[in-house]
């Protein structure tokens, strides 16, 4: 069939960069290789069974109690400088535009002072309906739970209108980190105390460095809101403490950054102790967490998890966190792009 007048001039109009394309092509060919061993083997590819996504078609889903619009979790950062008040702001401005929830960093210093509630009080950024959660180290949660202290938690808590407590559990970073606190118990005990004496949903998290099968099976049959692998293959804080510390101690202890578990190895292990467990796992979410680099991660390891899950970046949102916020913006919105496609083009194997 001849094609018509009218859709000639409409090609014509759409292909405005032939000669440069056509070019670019020749030149670029070359550099475009990919060999056989850097295939992604995670994945099959089915180009012919859907159409192009549309933008904002990514299902909704429950998580936490509350309605999410990605799978993506802005994991537990920093405040406290200037800096960290410009990213969490725009952290949370982004969980708004995007439907994502977020952990706050550490709110250690709110325990004492409000200087930097400031810092951290980004309710009214991300709104009543995606969930935000204050962030507390193990070892001040101790020394809480000794003193009978619970109504500090809660009033942090409501200080910060947050929706639960994010408990994180780092043995490794307080034994390397120059000013690290000992932990008198083990951190599943004061896990439970605090369950047994806070109505209050609980998060528990490690800081780079994963959990073993032993301590998933543990915390899984706990009412924990959820856990958050933040598991070893990215930002990992024993590394970051051994930077901080002296020469001796970083000769002593340099391997110990390379022990812990991957997510993906965390979510061989989840899906493993959640079968053996059975009607007996109380907790059934999990951020995961650690080493994602981008939505294929993200995107691969949610569906290889067999429970209600999102995935969780830190370093990932900072380097585009601490400036304006349109950067921000424009990392996320690529971000979402990417797990439309794959929704729409990649099966995990
Ligand atoms: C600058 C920075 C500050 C962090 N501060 C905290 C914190 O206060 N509390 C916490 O639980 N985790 C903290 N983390 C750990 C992250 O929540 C996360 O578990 C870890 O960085 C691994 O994720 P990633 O590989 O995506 O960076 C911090 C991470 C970064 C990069």
């Amino acid at each position: 069939m001849e094609t018509t007048t009218n859709l000639r001039d409409v090609f014509a109009a759409e292909d405005t960069n032939a000669v440069a394309r056509k070019k670019d092509h020749i030149e670029l060919a070359f550099k475009s290789q990919v060999k056989e061993n850097q295939v992604d083997k995670r994945f099959y590819y089915e180009p012919v069974l859907s159409k192009h996504p549309d933008k904002n078609t990514l299902p909704h889903f429950q998580f936490l109690g509350k309605t999410m619009r990605s799978p993506l979790w802005v994991s537990s950062m920093t405040g406290g400088t200037e800096l960290a008040n410009k990213i969490n702001h725009n952290l949370a401005r982004a969980c708004q535009d995007f439907g994502m929830g977020m952990g706050l960093g550490s709110c250690r210093s709110l325990l004492y002072s409000d200087e930097y509630l400031k810092d951290f009080n980004v309710r009214p950024l991300i709104g009543n309906n995606l969930p935000l959660y204050a962030n507390l180290g193990i070892a001040q949660l101790e020394q809480l739970v000794d003193n009978n202290e619970y109504y500090i938690i809660e009033n942090l808590i409501n200080k910060l209108n947050a929706d639960g407590l994010i408990i994180h559990v780092n043995p490794l970073q307080e034994w390397l980190q120059p000013e690290g606190d000992r932990f008198k118990y083990a951190p599943i005990d004061t896990i439970k105390r605090l369950i047994d004496r806070l109505d209050l949903k609980i998060i528990v998290k490690e800081v780079g460095q994963g959990m073993g099968y032993e301590s998933l099976k543990a915390l899984f049959q706990l009412p924990l809101e959820a856990i958050d692998f933040a598991a070893n293959g990215g930002t990992n804080f024993a590394k970051l403490e051994l930077l901080r510390s002296n020469e001796m101690k970083q000769v002593i202890y340099g391997q110990l950054a390379n022990v812990g578990h991957s997510a993906e190895d965390m979510v061989g292990i989840t899906n493993q102790v959640l079968a053996e467990l059975g009607h007996k796992a109380l907790c059934k979410q999990v951020i995961i967490s650690g080493g994602i680099q981008s939505f294929l991660d993200g995107y691969y390891l949610i569906n290889k998890l067999q429970t209600n899950c999102v995935y969780g970046q830190a370093s990932a949102f900072l380097k585009h966190a601490r400036g304006s916020y349109e950067e921000l913006y424009d990392y996320v919105d690529a971000q979402i792009e990417g797990l439309e496609l794959a929704n729409a083009f990649l099966k995990v194997r």
